[in-house]
């Protein structure tokens, strides 16, 4: 019996799960169901991320405390992971004496063994909310290019990368004050100390090939300090010999693993150690299932802090890709938003669970949730041909044969190569192949309603003394229809539940199943799916779009008005309204697209950052509104001859203004 310990990544305790989360839970999800499937023991931990300046804001501005904030959303971030039947072992907090307990002992130790330093760099800091400011709480014009409204950190028109103090008219989001620099003495983790280490590491078999090589490009920029405090106010753990000061959300967030593993051990009696200690890798296993996007703290700090304080590293980090939805990046404006709680509400949690399955594989490409493939996929798949085995076979055991199964087989060999499909399809589980299993799996569900389609017990029931046929042909299609729920069961627990119930032969295994059901009585068949209907889908985006903005990210991004002008200031802009002739991506741009504007007989070349929020497509033949008389500029790209105007804090969340039916190009805005 091997000895596994696995994780997901700890979501953030500021805003509710969606669907983009669930891709990682349910992966990791799959993949435990199946170990203790295999008889393996198998332990599942994770917990809510709860430091940090977002969360102390929210809850400043709901006028709680952050320890109230992080409580609530616990409850709700445990209600949906439940609803999606994730079966976690333990879900604890980082805001915990385990945490606060683990996040001393390896500072300590990695302070002791000479890895931590110490320098004063200057920060941005709002004077009037007297704090310092992360990158993201400030927003001002692009040093490079000009373009308002860019955080501290990178430009999304021009995609330079600055530091905040670079940043032209910048103003807090916080306070709308106009931050100032000043000198402040922070921590360093001395990432450097591991490089020899990290290389042959990141090579021994313990990530994904992509994540590996994407290392080396960092490892070719050299391994900086990692900074590892924050000054106060910070919603966080203090560190122990520097008061004011704390450490970095995201130092303490890996070893919440660690804090809620100790949770469980000392309520279930496993030994911490055996899954901790430096020469635990030789005898247990530790598995990091992650987004491909903080494969960075989890492939290079987090190996090396556990190198460093004196602890195991990880069997291996398993990075996974982003959801998109109907092809695009998940958004609000486009009402993809979608939260776990607003699908639970419409539809049941195994479809997604599915659907998810049948995408994923061992790799860190992206999976695409389209509705309409969703609806079609369920539908066939689940409902068409799986369950559809069993309601074809079961109303005649229940109604003409008393709910018995016959005593034996009438082909054996059917069965039998059933049962010996169970390896490949364990091996694809084992390797994350998931999608390639949901494949075998639906085309044995295939070969089993052929096999009912020959036999044709329909037929047979109304002829005199074909009984015993009938019956023998339907106890096969339930054996092997109970082979096959056994190798979905780690995607589809409740269905299998279910079907365990009805079948009346214990608990569904690989062991379990080697030998068929036979001789026996079975329960009353009830119908174990429904169809997804056209319905649920559009409810879920009807309810998409009316929960999107009200996250707690747009409510810090809520920018102050701006310094009063004259009018005559105003009348100096002039703006017209413009069709977009023409819409191109920029090679070698990430945030632009390349608009051609007709301004009602001239036109207009903008460079205009809106890639994230739309594609060349969708913006072709539509109407807009620019700034016509703003000074061309000169951008790594071209010429930029005007701005067009949209609204929104950025990124995906955009929205290009439209003028009502009538307007022609060149007419001017007033
Ligand atoms: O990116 C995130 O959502 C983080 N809260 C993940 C933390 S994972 C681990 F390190 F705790
Ligand atoms: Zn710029």
């Amino acid at each position: 019996m091997r000895k596994i310990l696995v994780t997901s990544a700890l979501p953030y305790a500021n805003g509710p799960i969606h669907l983009g989360h669930l891709v990682e839970y349910i992966q990791t999800d799959i993949w435990v169901r199946f170990q203790k499937l295999r008889g393996h023991q198998c332990i599942y931990v994770c917990a809510d991320d709860a430091h940090g300046t977002p969360i102390m804001l929210k809850a400043q501005q709901e006028g709680i405390t952050p320890e109230q904030l992080i409580a609530r959303i616990s409850a709700e971030h445990q209600a949906d992971f439940a609803d999606f039947l994730i079966g976690f072992d333990n879900y604890y907090s980082t805001h915990s004496d385990e945490n606060r307990y683990y996040a001393h002992l390896i500072y300590n130790r990695l302070r002791e063994a000479g890895h931590i330093t110490q320098r004063t760099i200057t920060q941005a800091y709002d004077p009037e909310a007297e704090m310092f400011l992360p990158d993201r709480f400030i927003k001002g014009e692009c040093p490079r290019c000009g373009a308002a409204d860019q955080y501290g950190d990178s430009c999304e028109v021009c995609g330079a990368t600055y530091t905040p103090t670079e940043l032209k008219n910048a103003i807090s989001v916080i306070s709308g004050a106009k931050p100032v620099e000043r000198e402040t003495e922070h921590y360093f983790f001395k990432l450097g100390d591991f490089s020899k280490m990290l290389k042959k590491w990141v090579h021994s078999g313990h990530l994904q090939p992509e994540i590996s090589n994407k290392l080396d490009e960092w490892f070719q920029t050299g391994l900086q300090d990692w900074d590892i405090s924050r000054d106060a106010p910070y919603w966080g753990f203090e560190i122990p010999d520097a008061p004011g000061k704390y450490f970095y959300v995201w130092l303490d967030a890996p070893i919440g693993y660690m804090a809620s593993f100790r949770n469980y051990c000392d309520r279930s009696g496993i030994a911490f150690d055996d899954y901790w200690s430096k020469q635990a890798d030789t005898s247990t296993e530790l598995y990091h299932f992650i987004g491909k996007d903080i494969a960075y703290f989890h492939t290079l700090f987090w190996p090396a802090m556990l190198e460093g304080a004196g602890f195991r590293k990880p069997t291996a980090v398993w990075c996974h890709g982003f959801l998109t939805i109907n092809g695009q990046k998940m958004s609000k404006s486009r009402n993809t938003f979608i939260r776990a709680r607003t699908y639970l509400e419409q539809l049941n949690p195994e479809y997604l669970r599915y659907y998810f399955a049948a995408k994923l594989g061992a790799g860190v490409d992206d999976i695409d949730l389209n509705l309409q493939d969703f609806m079609a996929r369920v539908n066939s798949d689940l409902v068409g041909k799986l369950v559809n085995i069993a309601s074809r076979c079961a109303g005649f055991i229940g109604k003409r044969f008393n709910g018995k199964l016959t005593d034996t087989l009438p082909d054996n060999e059917l069965y039998a190569s059933f049962v010996r499909s169970g390896e490949e399809i364990a091996s694809l589980y084992e390797k994350r192949e998931y999608g390639h299993a949901m494949r075998e799996i639906m085309a044995l569900a295939d070969i089993a309603n052929q096999y009912i389609d020959e036999k044709k017990p329909w037929v047979a029931i109304k002829e005199a003394g074909r009984e015993a046929e009938v019956q023998a042909v339907c106890t096969q299609g339930l054996n092997l229809f109970r082979v096959l729920i056994t190798w979905i069961k780690p995607v589809l627990p409740r269905l299998a539940a279910d079907a365990e119930q009805f079948l009346n032969g214990g608990e569904l295994t690989w062991k379990a199943v080697q030998k068929p059901l036979l001789g026996q009585k079975i329960n009353p068949f009830r119908p174990l799916l429904t169809r997804v209907e056209q319905s649920s889908i559009d409810a879920i985006l009807e309810h998409a779009k009316q929960t999107a903005g009200k996250t707690p990210q747009d409510a810090v991004a809520r920018e102050p008005v701006a310094e009063q002008i004259q009018f005559s200031d105003f009348a100096k802009l002039d703006l017209r309204i413009a069709r977009i002739i023409k819409a191109a991506h920029v090679e070698g741009a990430d945030k632009l697209l390349q608009l051609t504007l007709d301004l009602g007989g001239e036109t207009r070349n903008v460079f205009a950052g809106i890639k994230s929020a739309y594609t060349p497509e969708q913006l072709e033949g539509r109407l807009t509104v620019m700034v016509a008389n703003l000074a061309p500029r000169k951008m790594r790209f071209g010429l930029s001859e005007g701005m067009v105007l949209a609204a929104g804090p950025g990124g995906k969340e955009l929205f290009l203004l439209s003028p009502d039916e009538g307007a022609q190009p060149g007419m001017r805005v007033k």
